[in-house]
């Protein structure tokens, strides 16, 4: 029944409501425009929303243009935070946006799948080939199964994508047939990413209902994410703090 409901939603292409609500990384610098640009392009969108169909009759976590556009948001907020430049802080927007695009032609390899789709998108849309290769490697380097981070846009996209966790990416309803990961991202109540410029960490902030997940069981299911979060942030030159309830975790 579920399935059949996100199917039809799906149907219309809407406008992102995320990209005129949220406050982004950009603000209102004209260096952003290609990125504006890309969060308008139907066949990018298209694929977003296909990949999320996918992963919805599979029975994975929500991966629709919100998820595209937080991890969009996050990984230029981190960016530009640590002084980066507008273009790179723009590059990890455009590859937070585009990253999961792969989804539409396969779960598995996913990443890498999506890499040769976005290069051959941001081609046609006339983006600088050094500019589109940087988004490409960091999307084939998004996944923890095959990828790692290799430079700062891969590292900032890694970060904002593994700490996207949170209940409402749950699209199972019936909490009796929750499996691991279900149970996980539903206990998670908020996640928030910052940097503490000054001491150079990198911090991630959970807040986690400890009757449905423990910390332990969380690690037990994102144990690989976390690591992988551990290099991204010592490519930024920065360490990584995982603080669950309050505690520090790592
Ligand atoms: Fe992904
Ligand atoms: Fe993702």
């Amino acid at each position: 029944m579920e399935k059949k409901k996100e199917t039809k939603e799906q149907k219309t292409v809407k406008e992102p409501k995320a990209a005129k609500e949220e406050k982004t990384a950009k603000g209102s610098n004209a260096a952003f425009a290609r990125y504006e640009k890309i969060r308008k392009n139907k066949e990018i969108r298209g694929l977003i929303q296909r990949g999320n169909e996918v992963l919805g009759a599979l029975g994975y976590t929500e991966h629709s243009e919100k998820h595209a556009a937080k991890v969009a948001d996050t990984a230029g907020k981190l960016l530009k935070e640590l002084g980066a430049t507008d273009r790179e802080t723009e590059l990890a927007m455009i590859a937070g946006y585009m990253h999961d695009i792969g989804n539409s032609v396969n779960r598995h390899d996913h990443a890498h799948s999506g890499a040769i789709l976005a290069y051959e998108i941001l081609k046609k849309e006339g983006i600088d080939l050094a500019d589109a290769m940087t988004v490409m490697t960091a999307i084939g380097h998004h996944d923890e199964s095959t990828g790692t981070a290799v430079d700062p846009v891969s590292a900032a996209l890694i970060l904002a994508d593994k700490t996207d966790v949170r209940r409402n990416r749950v699209r199972n309803k019936n909490r009796a047939s929750f499996d691991a990961h279900d149970r996980v991202n539903y206990a998670v109540l908020s996640a928030k990413l910052s940097v503490r410029k000054d001491k150079k960490i990198i911090q991630m902030d959970m807040e986690l209902d400890d009757s449905m997940c423990t910390v332990m069981d969380y690690f037990e299911i994102f144990l690989e994410r976390m690591i992988m979060c551990r290099r991204a942030a010592e490519v930024l030159g920065c360490r990584f703090r995982l603080e669950a309830n309050g505690s520090r975790v790592c």
